[in-house]
């Protein structure tokens, strides 16, 4: 497959404060999981139960981030990236997700920022990339309400120990996901199978982000926002439209009207209500805090259809037509585009962050020094045009940040599926920069007016 979209962006694509970057996730690379007092988290204990990831994989190692994140903050300068967007592990700064903080934990953190602002590379932390601490999960998890004030102390704590130096903050990443596929699905931690308890973990993770907000404003100056997973739902045909209206509501609407608008969206409360009784849900005004931005990852558009016997959505998404990614996914950069519009017309005036995008490609092995991905250059270089659409288009958006800079563990996938920019070759830890790392670097010197 051969990118659709020039590799150099025209002149003033992208606005003055624009940035480019990478993101990763604190389980999925950095390793060393019981090392330097890090507590237990709902991931380490995920991986031990039989059949929950590929070949029984686990993030005890991954890229070995923790100590080679020297080494990778390299590897961003050398691609002249602009921003790094990574997580804080909560069990590696506060081991019980309560109570006094593991000082060598934050310490490890705080000379990341410190390492990042030397390079000139912005540090953006997320706060939650859904590793629990495990004593978290055992008082009853997101679950209980008890665990959004929790998570608000640690947040405070986070402002406290690196509100000085880190640039962004994102409270929760995906809580889609950590509702639905952890509590309803159960293929994500902690596992669980009940859809009455996975709204309710959406609620109290919603909460926990408005209460998020508050902490993290009374101690840094530095924007702040949640990151969601958008997906544009697309009737396979017109009796579907219903279907796809729903699984609108239920994965998009569902997070963006509380935050945005304070309220949720009716047709799902009532959707929901007659099967699961009153939800009750309350605390709107605290989940819709300003936030300074909206963080947006973005993979795939998914083609729905209706099913009566799928409880409780009665819509079911169909396989995907080809082209497709390594997980089986579309590739459509078009539906960022929608994506990007749509939150505009609906939403207004925001600012946006895409805080993930890009593939998963099955990559040959390095030959002459690197690894040849086309696929995956030609995503990039097509999703970021579509990025560029949409800000001609008049959508403001300040950062685009690919997934990921390293490939990693990709959850239930274990290390099967690789979406880094960066080759890992997971038995030596070399890291291989791919043709992609290399395009991207290349591009964004030329929006930069450098040689490319
Ligand atoms: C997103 C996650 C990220 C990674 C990508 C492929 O849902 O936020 O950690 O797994 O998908």
């Amino acid at each position: 497959m051969t990118a659709t979209a020039p590799s150099r962006a025209p002149e003033g694509s992208f606005p003055t404060g624009f940035r480019f970057g990478a993101a990763t996730a604190a389980y999925q690379i950095e390793g060393a999981a019981r090392e330097d007092g890090r507590g237990e988290s709902i991931w380490d204990r995920f991986c031990t139960l039989p059949g929950a990831v590929a070949n029984g994989d686990t993030g005890d190692v991954a890229c070995d981030h923790y100590h080679r994140w020297e080494e990778d903050l390299d590897l961003l300068s050398a691609l002249g990236l602009e921003s790094y967007r990574f997580s804080i592990a909560w069990p590696r700064v506060q081991p019980d997700g309560r109570g006094a903080l593991n000082a060598k934990g934050v310490a490890f953190y705080r000379r990341l920022v410190e390492a990042l602002l030397e390079r000139g590379i912005e540090p953006v932390a997320t706060l939650y990339h859904w590793d629990l601490p495990q004593a978290r999960q055992l008082a009853g998890g997101w679950a209980v309400r008890e665990t959004a004030s929790y998570f608000a102390e640690y947040a405070a704590a986070m402002a406290g120990a690196l509100g000085d130096v880190v640039e962004g903050w994102v409270t929760h990443n995906e809580p889609w996901v950590v509702a639905f596929l952890g509590h309803a699905h159960g293929v994500k931690a902690p596992g669980v199978r009940d859809w009455r308890t996975a709204l309710t973990v959406s609620h109290n993770l919603l909460v926990s982000h408005g209460l998020a907000v508050d902490a993290l404003r009374a101690g840094s100056d530095a924007p702040v926002g949640i990151t969601l997973n958008l997906t544009p739902m697309r009737p396979v045909a017109p009796k579907d439209v219903a279907a796809a209206v729903r699984l609108d509501g239920h994965q998009n609407r569902w997070f963006l009207d509380p935050v945005l608008r304070g309220t949720y969206p009716e047709d799902m409360v009532e959707h929901y209500e007659r099967r699961f009784g009153t939800l009750g849900f309350g605390e709107l005004e605290v989940i819709a805090r300003p936030i300074d931005f909206l963080g947006v990852n973005y993979y795939n558009p998914a083609a729905v259809r209706a099913a009566r016997r799928v409880a409780p959505l009665e819509a079911e998404l169909v396989t995907a037509r080809p082209p497709t990614t390594a997980m089986g996914w579309t590739v459509d950069a078009e539906g960022l585009h929608e994506v990007l519009t749509r939150l505009r017309r609906d939403y207004g005036d925001l600012t946006i962050y895409i805080t993930e995008n890009g593939a998963a490609f099955d990559d040959e092995r390095a030959t002459d020094g690197t690894i040849e991905d086309p696929s995956r250059v030609a995503y990039l270089a097509d999703h970021i045009e579509a990025v560029r659409r949409a800000i001609a288009d008049g959508v403001d958006i300040r950062r685009y940040y690919a997934w990921s800079l390293l490939d990693n563990f990709e959850w239930e996938h274990g290390y099967e599926k690789r979406f880094g920019i960066v080759g890992v070759d997971f038995g030596t830890q070399v890291r291989t920069v791919k043709r992609s790392g290399l395009w991207y670097r290349d591009y964004i010197a030329g929006v930069r007016g450098g040689a490319a």
